[in-house]
């Protein structure tokens, strides 16, 4: 992942997503460690999921902002995960 993102997510999502969360729904939907050990296959098709989630403005989840608002993803981080879940960042994956 590139550093940019990586920064991005370990920040902003990372929390909820990794197997030692204690958020069960959302570890179980995505774990990060998991997703960098895995396949480019399976990388791309959760990578799609993430992009789905970003354009709806699901992710990070309403309830939770409500109670930590400095955890919004700001425009520019925003344009920065898009960019590369939509596989368009130059010469990184
Ligand atoms: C406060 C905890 C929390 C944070 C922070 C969070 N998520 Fe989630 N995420 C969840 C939960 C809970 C679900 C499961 C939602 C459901 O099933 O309704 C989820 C689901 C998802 C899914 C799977 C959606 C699907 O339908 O398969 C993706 C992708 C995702 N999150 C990406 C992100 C990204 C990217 C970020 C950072 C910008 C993020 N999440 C931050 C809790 C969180």
């Amino acid at each position: 992942m590139p550093a940019d993102v990586k920064a991005i997510v370990e920040q902003k999502c990372y929390g909820c997503h990794n197997a030692e969360s204690k958020n069960d729904k959302g570890k179980e939907k995505l774990d990060w460690d998991a997703f960098e050990a895995s396949k480019k296959s399976k990388q791309m098709a959760t990578k799609g999921k993430i992009s789905e989630v970003l354009a709806e403005g699901e992710m990070p989840p309403e309830k939770f902002l409500a109670q930590k608002p400095e955890g919004k993803l700001t425009e520019a981080e925003l344009a920065t995960l898009v960019e590369w879940s939509a596989g368009k960042k130059k010469g990184e994956n």
